[in-house]
Parts: structure tokens; sequence; C-alpha cells
């Protein structure tokens, strides 16, 4: 059966509401686990969490969780060289690979997006976690400081590792904001406009609501803050809100998934 393909018009990064924008609207809770310990509310305006497909977003670069090879694959991966087209393949092929934890950066071709960051993922080794959260680790801090040293200012990241990787969502949201958010404690110069946390499947939007309240909690109780909010405000949120896709009920139709058996894992 032949189907269209519905193009979305692009998702900007200052259509995607804030943290602090969220709690107001009350799309996050406090978190029950209460703040981690180091956990700040001061980067809640450049923090947001987008539900959707990472291709629309015409932010400065999106995260691509690749494979050794850049050369490729399911999941994110193909979904980012499908919309990007030929020209971002032909650019990888000139990379000479990437090792797991690093990162690598290419022009965005027809993608929305300016450029896109390719980190490759640790296949999760439930025997070495250890190693897994630190490849993982180094997959979101090398991402971050190449997006720095190339004047990126908005950021988009997929859950790295989560898909064919077999990642815990929950652990890799937890490794995911804690770097962030230690990144961006650093970061005097404020060198990063937004930084985005890109879910596409349930169990990750479930996972970063879940986390975001306990490494980045709101900056007054949530109850509080919402009496705070003008009208104007309100407006805002509601129109942003509705311009954004639903929570996740169900996971997408269509992921473009390559089956979790990692001897399939193409280019490993
Ligand atoms: N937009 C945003 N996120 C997406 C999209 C999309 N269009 N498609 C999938 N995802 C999400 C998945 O739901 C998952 O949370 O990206 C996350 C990463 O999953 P994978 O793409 O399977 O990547 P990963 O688990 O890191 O495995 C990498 O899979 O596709 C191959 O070439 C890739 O070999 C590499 C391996």
């Amino acid at each position: 059966m032949f189907r269209t393909a519905i193009k979305m018009a692009p998702t900007s990064a200052s259509d995607i509401p804030s943290l602090n924008l969220l709690y107001k609207l009350n799309k996050l809770k406090v978190s029950e686990l209460g703040p981690l310990k180091g956990a700040s509310p001061v980067h809640n305006d450049r923090i947001g969490l987008f539900h959707g497909d990472i291709t629309t977003l015409s932010v400065d670069a999106i995260v691509n969780a690749a494979n050794t090879s850049l050369l490729g694959g399911g999941g994110v991966d193909g979904a980012i060289h499908r919309a990007a087209g030929p020209g971002l393949l032909a650019e990888c092929r000139t990379l000479g690979g990437c090792p797991t934890g690093s990162s690598k950066i290419t022009s965005g071709y027809n993608l929305p997006c300016n450029k896109v960051i390719h980190t490759v993922g640790p296949i999760y080794d439930y025997t070495q976690a250890t190693e897994s959260e630190k490849d993982l680790r180094n997959c979101y801090l090398s991402s971050l400081e190449l997006a720095t040293q190339n004047g990126v200012k908005t950021i988009a990241f997929s859950a790295i590792s989560t898909g064919v990787y077999d990642y815990p969502s929950e652990d890799a949201a937890h490794v995911a904001c804690d770097t962030v958010r230690k990144y961006m404690d650093g970061d005097d110069t404020k060198s990063l406009d937004k930084v985005i946390f890109v879910t596409f499947e349930k169990k990750d939007y479930m996972a970063y609501s879940s986390l975001l309240p306990h490494h980045f909690p709101p900056s007054v109780p949530a109850s509080q803050d919402q009496d705070n909010i003008t009208r104007g405000q309100a407006v805002e949120a509601e129109v942003k809100a509705s311009h954004l896709p639903n929570v996740p009920t169900t996971d997408p139709a269509d992921s473009g998934h390559v089956p979790k058996k990692r001897s399939q894992v193409s280019g490993e």
C-alpha cells in the first residue's frame, strides 16, 4: 500500500517548551524522589523535552545514535539518513568511522537542522554496567564539547543506546541528565542556549518525565509557581503546548527499528 509521508512542519528550538514552562503548565511534576544531590533549577529555561521525530527539528544540531562505521543503520540513524539524503552518507564515508563513546559532526543536508552530531553509544552490557555508563556519559560529553567547538547554540539529543543497543531507559536518562547538568554547571559562558532531550517511544518519555524533575527541579514548588504565572504566559504556554506532539499513549507505529538482536546490529 502506498503511503504518502506526511511532512511535519519543522519545529524550532523556541517552539519547544523549557522545563520552567512545563512545570508552569503542570506537564512535569515535582519528582517523588526529591531533587538529586547537586540538582539545580538554574538551567531550567535552557533545557527542553520534545516527544517526536528528531528529524523534524530545525535546531542548530541533532545528535544521532550511530554505530562505529558511521555508515547508517536502523532506528534514529536510519531516519536521519533517510531525511538528510545521500549527501550525509557521502560525508560520513570521509570520516573513517567513530569509536564508542566518541562523536563526529557533519552538515545536515536536507534536514531542517544545520548539523548532525553522530555519537556511538555502548551496546548495553549488564555484566559491565559501569563500563557502559562511562561510554554513554562520554557520548553526551563529547557531543556537547563538539557542539560548543562548532558554535552550536541549540542541540537536540536522541535517547542514545536505548533502542537496538538495549540500554535501560531510566538508567540512560539518568546518565544523560546528569552529564548535561554537570556540563552546563561548568559552562560559565553559557555557550548553549537550549539542550533538548528527544524521546520517541513511550518508555523513554516516561523515563525523562520522571528523571528531569530529579535533576532539574522547579525553582519554586510547582503549585506556587503556577499562581505566579501571568495571563500572557499562560496563553503563550498553551499555544506552545498545543503545537507539540501529544503525550504518548502508544509507541510509534513505524520507528524503523532494527529488532533488538545484537547480531543484527549493522556496522558493528
Ligand atoms: N526520532 C527520535 N528518536 C528516535 C527516532 C526518531 N525518528 N527513531 C528512533 N528513535 C529513538 C529510539 O526510540 C531510541 O529511544 O532513538 C533511540 C535510540 O535507538 P536506536 O536508533 O535503536 O539507537 P541505539 O539504541 O543507540 O542503537 C544504535 O542501531 O540503528 C542502529 O545504526 C544504528 O547500529 C546503530 C544502533
